[in-house]
């Protein structure tokens, strides 16, 4: 399972501290061990359920999202430096992880992948938590998870979460039926 979770995530690797990285992987392959979904499905699925025809997929998505993460906390450290400390590691991982939930969020029906009654019950945020906090991933990342979406619109978020939420946005809401296109 390592060699393909590696070849659908190179990103992990971006992970400077050991520790952390291998945490990653595990919550990943876990998720995975109890996903109707394989690796190899996310590339090719829709990476969301609630835009028709969507063409993007899981993967696509989830990788733009870590990308635009890390430019956007680079522009930041230029500009504001040591005014605002940007915790690189807990930003990489925070952005792998932030939809780990999903895996185990969709179920199989008719051949067809739908959100399941767990899914229907626990939305991704809130399972990525039980995953990773399994591994021991810190709670600076595991606060990530579950304030990425709009679950987190209720209480406060730290400046990484702040930048992954922006960031999952962007790549989300242009391809949104409601976007204005001319
Ligand atoms: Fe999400």
């Amino acid at each position: 399972m390592r060699d393909r979770l590696k070849k659908i995530w190179p990103e992990i690797e971006w992970i400077k501290d050991v520790d952390l990285k291998e945490k990653v992987y595990q919550v990943w392959e876990y998720a995975l061990e109890q996903s109707v979904l394989s690796p190899e499905d996310l590339l090719e699925i829709p990476f969301t359920l609630l835009i028709e025809d969507c063409k993007v997929t899981f993967m696509e998505h989830k990788r733009a999202v870590v990308h635009i993460a890390v430019e956007a906390a680079k522009v930041m450290e230029r500009f504001f430096g040591e005014k605002l400390p940007i915790n690189k590691d807990h930003l990489i991982s925070g952005a792998i992880l932030i939809d780990v939930g999903k895996l185990i969020e969709y179920a199989r029906e008719e051949g067809e992948v739908v959100v399941g009654t767990r899914g229907k019950l626990l939305r991704h945020p809130f399972t990525g938590v039980g995953l990773a906090m399994r591994f021991g991933v810190p709670d600076e990342v595991c606060h990530m998870i579950a304030t990425h979406s709009q679950e987190g619109d209720l209480g406060k978020r730290t400046t990484e979460s702040i930048i992954i939420h922006h960031a999952d946005f962007l790549s989300f809401e242009p391809f949104k039926a409601d976007t204005l296109r001319i």
